[in-house]
This record gives C-alpha cells, sequence and structure tokens, in this order.
C-alpha cells in the first residue's frame, strides 16, 4: 500500500491530522518539518534566518525524496502499509517533490479558508510570517499557490471542520499501485482531476450501466473542466458483455471518431468495467482506459488486474489483458450500495483476507455486515494489486484468487446463484478439503462467511450437473482439475485434487 502525503497551506491541521490518520491506519508517521530539523541540527526558523528560503528548500526536498526512496512504492511495487507524511506548505512549489510524492502514494490537501488559517497562526512564530499582515499575506499566498495544491493532489478536503471529521476522510485515502501498469486511487469520492494527467487529449467516451447513471452524472460533472465526455449507456449485468453490444459501442466510438490520444471510461459494476476495458484494449489497437468501479465487486475484483473481456456461448471467453491506467474508487458510491450488492463483493473482500490477509477476516468476524468499508476496500484491493503484481498474464500464482471458484462456478451455474454467493459455498467447500489435507479449522472460514449472511451450503442442487460443469472447466486447464487450499488463514496453495476430495468439499456443503 503506498503512503498518505498531506500537503496545504501553514497552519491547515497536517501535522495534527496526519498523526490522526497514522493512528487510525496503523502506519508510521512522519513530519518533514521535524526531519529537517533533526538532519540540520537547528529549527526551521534559524535555517530560514540563518541560511536563507532556498536551504530550507533544498534540506526538504532530500527529505521527500529520501521517504519516497525508502517506501514501498518506490521501486513501483505495491506492498507494504505505507506511512504517512506531513508536507511543509511549500513543498508543492517543485514539481520533484510533486512528482515523487504522486509515484508513492496518495496525496491530499488539506484545505482551509484563510480566516481559519490566521486564526491558527496567530501567537506562533513561522519565519515567512515575521514581520507581515499575516491575513493579507496568507489571502496573496494561498492565491498563488491554489493551483500548485491543486495539481498536485488527488484529493482535495475541506479542512475548516473538526479535526476528528477531517481525519476520517483523509485516513480512507489511498494510492495503491500495481507494478508499473495501473494505479488504484480510493478516497472518499472521486479523484481531482479525474484522469491521470496526459498531453493532447481531447475527449473522453464514458461508458456507463442502468444501476451505475448517478455515478456517471457525478463523472460527467467531474470531467467537464477536463476534457469533452461523451456519455454512452449499455444494457444492464450480462446484456453488456455481448458481442452485439460490443459492435453498438464501435459504433458508436467510430461516430465520435475516438483517437488515440483519447480515453475510455468505464463507470459500473464488473460488467461494465470489464466491456469498457475490452473495447480499450481493441479500439485503435488500443487506447487509454480509466474505470469508476460503482459496485464492491468492482472495486476489489473486477476492475484491477487488466482482464477485460466479453461473453460468446460462455462467460468471459473473448478477452484482452489491458490494464487501466486509473481506478478511482469513490467510497461514497460503495456506501450506498443496497445491501445484496454489499454482501456479493462482501464474498470477494473477504476472499482476499483467506488468501493473504488474515486481518481483513478479523473485520467481517468482529462486524459481520457493519465491516469498516474503507479498510475493508483498501486491504482487499492491496491483496489483488500484490497478487496480479507477482503475476501478470497469470502464469502462476494469480490462481490463488480463484479461491472458492473451482467448486464455486459449478455452483453459480447449475443453481442459478449470484455469483458471490456461489463464491461464498465454493470456499465453504474448500475450506472442508483443507481441513482434510492440512488440518485446516474449517470455523475460519465458516464463520465470517456467516456473520456476512453468505450461504455456506446449498440444498437442492442437481449434482450431476455441477459435476459436469466442473469437469468442463477442467478440460480448459491442461494441468487438470486443481482447487486453491488453504493450509491457514493466508496461507493459500493451488493443488491438484482427485474425485476423491471433490467429494469432500460437495458434502461439506450439502451437494449429494
Ligand atoms: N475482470 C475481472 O478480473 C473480473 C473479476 C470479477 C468479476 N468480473 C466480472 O464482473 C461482473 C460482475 O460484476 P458486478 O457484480 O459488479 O456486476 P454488474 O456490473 O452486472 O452490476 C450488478 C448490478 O449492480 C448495478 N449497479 C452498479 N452500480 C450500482 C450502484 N452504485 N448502485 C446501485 N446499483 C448499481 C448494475 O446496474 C447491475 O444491475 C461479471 O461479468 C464478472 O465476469 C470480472
Ligand atoms: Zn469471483
Amino acid at each position: 500500500m503506498g503512503n498518505l502525503w498531506l500537503v496545504g497551506m501553514m497552519c491547515s491541521g497536517k501535522t495534527t491530522v496526519g498523526g490522526r490518520a497514522s493512528e487510525a491506519r496503523a502506519t508510521p508517521f512522519f513530519d518533514v518539518d521535524r526531519l529537517v530539523e533533526l538532519r540540520a541540527g537547528k529549527s526551521v526558523v534559524d535555517i530560514f534566518r540563518q541560511d536563507g528560503e532556498s536551504a530550507f528548500r533544498r534540506l526538504e526536498a532530500a527529505e521527500i525524496r529520501r521517504l519516497a526512496d525508502d517506501s514501498p512504492g518506490g521501486g513501483g511495487s505495491s506492498g507494504g502499509g505505507g506511512m504517512v507524511v506531513s508536507t511543509g506548505g511549500g513543498a508543492v512549489l517543485d514539481d520533484r517533490n510533486v512528482e515523487a510524492m504522486r509515484r508513492t502514494g496518495a496525496v491530499v490537501w488539506l484545505d482551509a479558508p484563510v480566516s481559519a488559517l490566521a486564526a491558527r497562526v496567530a501567537g506562533e512564530e513561522r519565519p515567512l510570517l515575521a514581520g507581515v499582515d499575516a491575513p493579507r499575506f496568507l489571502a496573496e499566498m494561498l492565491d498563488r499557490r491554489r493551483p500548485m495544491y491543486e495539481g498536485a493532489a488527488h484529493y482535495r478536503v475541506d479542512a475548516d471542520r473538526p479535526v476528528s471529521e477531517v481525519a476520517a476522510e483523509v485516513s480512507c485515502c489511498a494510492r495503491i499501485a500495481v507494478g508499473g501498469a495501473s494505479e488504484i486511487l480510493i478516497g472518499p469520492g472521486l479523484t481531482s482531476p479525474l484522469l491521470p494527467r496526459s498531453s493532447g487529449r481531447e475527449q473522453a467516451a464514458v461508458i456507463t450501466q442502468p444501476g451505475a447513471m448517478p455515478a456517471a452524472r457525478r463523472v460527467m460533472d467531474r470531467l467537464r473542466a477536463e476534457t469533452d465526455a461523451v456519455l454512452i449507456e449499455v444494457p444492464d449485468r450480462e446484456e453488456a458483455k455481448t458481442v452485439g453490444t460490443l459492435g453498438m459501442l464501435y459504433t458508436r466510438l467510430a461516430e465520435l471518431n475516438l483517437g488515440r490520444h483519447d480515453t475510455i471510461v468505464g463507470v459500473g459494476g464488473g460488467a461494465v468495467t470489464d466491456l469498457a476495458g475490452f473495447a480499450a484494449a481493441t479500439w485503435l489497437r488500443g487506447i487509454e482506459s480509466v474505470l469508476v468501479p460503482t459496485t464492491l465487486l468492482g472495486a476489489v475484483d473486477a476492475s484491477i488486474g487488466g482482464k477485460t473481456g466479453i461473453n460468446v456461448s460462455g462467460k468471459n471467453l473473448v478477452g484482452a489483458f489491458w490494464h487501466p491506467s486509473r481506478v478511482s474508487v469513490g467510497l461514497d458510491t460503495l456506501a450506498a450500495l443496497p445491501e445484496d450488492l454489499i454482501r456479493e463483493g462482501a464474498a470477494e473482500t473477504v476472499k482476499a483476507g483467506f488468501i493473504a490477509d488474515p486481518g481483513l477476516v478479523e473485520l467481517f468476524t468482529a462486524d459481520g455486515m457493519s465491516f469498516p468499508l474503507a479498510e475493508a476496500v483498501r486491504r482487499a484491493v492491496a491483496v489483488k494489486a500484490e497478487v496480479v503484481s507477482s503475476d501478470f498474464r497469470e502464469a502462476g500464482r494469480r490462481a490463488v484468487l480463484n479461491f472458492g471458484h473451482t467448486i464455486g462456478h459449478g455452483v453459480e451455474a447449475a443453481c442459478g446463484l449470484a455469483h458471490g454467493h456461489a463464491v461464498s459455498v465454493g470456499m465453504a467447500a474448500a475450506a472442508a478439503v483443507s481441513a482434510d489435507r492440512y488440518g485446516f479449522d474449517p470455523g475460519e472460514v465458516l464463520l465470517p462467511l456467516e456473520r456476512l449472511g453468505l450461504p455456506t451450503r446449498i440444498e437442492q442442487a442437481d449434482r450431476a450437473e455441477i459435476r459436469r460443469l466442473i469437469s468442463r472447466d477442467k478440460k480448459r486447464t491442461a494441468a487438470g482439475l486443481r482447487m486453491v487450499l488453504l493450509r491457514g488463514v493466508g496461507d493459500p496453495v493451488v493443488e491438484q485434487v482427485d474425485e476423491d476430495a471433490l467429494e469432500i468439499g460437495f458434502s461439506a456443503v450439502g451437494v449429494c
């Protein structure tokens, strides 16, 4: 997981809020001014007085570079817990600082009005304010720096509120990299601007589905300041992922004369992000895409990892690996989802915990459907990003993401269960097989699933049909029937399994 960098004017609350955010995320906290003082052996005031502002800026830039290089994202990976860093008001004046911060984490601008800044600054010793009319000076400074804060930050947070509110909003912001291919930005709303910086962009085609229309309108509002944008609505759910819909979409893109430097933006659940991603992968042999997932499943799973595609007679049979340059996850949209969509997405969210993050599983065991959304999304995205980064084209390790999916896919197709529910049954079955092979305690999987109200058994299943569907899946993988098993929570192993193992899984979930 990347860092959280706080930028903003002096006295906007970066140090206080940063301290709170680091406590909430249980990550280290650094204040760049304090680091400069430690390194220089004197106070910021003395550095300004004795050595001048440019000497201070050099020291500040060196500390920011050091923190960026030391951070997990510094080398382009996504692992680690990141840190929270509060920077000085002028850190954004140097483009290299901005580049280092944006490359290694989410940059959040604490925006407070001059009146609030002036009230807080009174009585403090600030080198830049010595002997000047503070409110006037601050107003002029904010005018000058506003475009720089806007340009540097992924998120703007209103800092003219109680510290606890500001800290809560700041704490949920994150940037997680998928190798050097994609960045996933998680925040209270959409990132601002929505599109990554690039030159020569003329227009964006925004693709959405009926259920995501309110979110798509917010995207259109945001894009208005960035580029020309056209909204294209496609049919709901799997109807979006048909050859017919894709053909219609290509026709619209041709009418728009969408060019190589333009962008396809997918706003919706996994069906839309799969379709939009595939359109982007194939239009003019590949153009940039940005995804705005609006379901929990889309946010923690479908929009991450670069798999795109449509259905032809079977699910996802036509597709391409194509990484979106940015995924913007707005927690406001996810928090407003109907309960059934949250529950379904929670199945894939807790799955990420089973394969790689026991602490994530604990959130569901403790709180069931009242789980902390921001933390769960951040942790699940970090798991998927890390797994994908280690295996971009699904040569090996990425298979652990299929935990619960071997039997789950059979149950989904045979019983018409929603994907998340079928995967939940599949995970319960895989837990039983894991118990048999490794002495794993199946309760570790069953308890959080039950707390979420997800099914762990299925009555009246057509056993023969499920078996047929599973062996059809098997034919596609030369290696034969494989399952992801758990030696412990966070310790998965992908194994060849035989008929006996399948029997154990079936009986555990009531398929008999
Ligand atoms: N590419 C991948 O790696 C990957 C991974 C997992 C799943 N998928 C794909 O994702 C799809 C399933 O994703 P899904 O469950 O998000 O389905 P979906 O896109 O079909 O959306 C489900 C429903 O939610 C509605 N909806 C969307 N946003 C909403 C919102 N904010 N509020 C209310 N309703 C909203 C939609 O209109 C739809 O009716 C499948 O096609 C699956 O193959 C892809
Ligand atoms: Zn799945």
